[in-house]
């Protein structure tokens, strides 16, 4: 591993991942940049939610949303996570994690995401595992996330990651879990 001297972290605090991005053989981890990597992210989230049968009535009020509680925890919370992963200068993944407040040894997974023509090459349990580490050293001993119940695919790979499902979560989505 390498530190990267340029992506400067956008992190106000002091961030346990340190202030700058991490590259590794063949990919760099970098945090989410709102002015850069907006309307990638964006894209990413409606083809899950495509995926998934979950696209909502009003596509741009939604991303409007998570965007807004992406950049509220990235200020409030220098061990939050959001990442993007990028293999030979493009990007091809993103991952949004962070300690739950109210239970800060609890982390959160909530998106996770990799191209579809990068997928099944082990980047998602890459990018996972980074994220994993991170919320590990910020204390957390556990992880949950929700996923749509129409998810297969998704349920496997956590599955095949050790995850196991925990119960019903709100809606169309089930909830799970591991240690870390
Ligand atoms: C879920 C997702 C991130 C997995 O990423 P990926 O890069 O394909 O996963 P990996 O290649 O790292 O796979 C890790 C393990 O999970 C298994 N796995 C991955 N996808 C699988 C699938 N569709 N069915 C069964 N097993 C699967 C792999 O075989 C691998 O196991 P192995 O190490 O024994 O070979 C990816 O499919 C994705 O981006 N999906 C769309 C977005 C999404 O649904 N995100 C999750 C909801 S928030």
């Amino acid at each position: 591993m390498r530190l990267l001297r340029r992506n400067r972290p956008i992190y106000a605090g002091k961030s346990i991942f340190g202030k700058t991005g991490i590259k590794d053989m063949n990919h760099t981890f970098r945090p989410f940049n709102p002015d850069s990597d907006k309307n990638t992210v964006a894209r990413f989230l409606l083809d899950t939610q495509t995926i998934t049968g979950t696209v909502p009535a009003d596509v741009d009020e939604n991303w409007k949303r998570y965007l807004s509680s992406i950049l509220l925890a990235q200020k409030r919370d220098p061990n939050y996570c959001a990442m993007m992963l990028g293999e030979d200068g493009l990007t091809v993944g993103f991952i949004d994690a962070f300690p739950l407040i109210k239970d800060s040894v609890t982390g959160f997974v909530r998106f996770d995401y990799i191209v579809p023509e990068k997928r099944k090459l082990g980047l998602g349990r890459k990018l996972l595992e980074y994220a994993l580490a991170i919320l590990s050293r910020a204390g957390c001993k556990r992880v949950c996330l929700d996923v749509a119940k129409t998810n297969i695919a998704a349920i496997a790979f956590y599955q095949r990651l050790g995850w196991t499902m925990t119960g019903e979560g709100n809606g169309p989505f089930l909830k799970m879990s591991r240690e870390i």
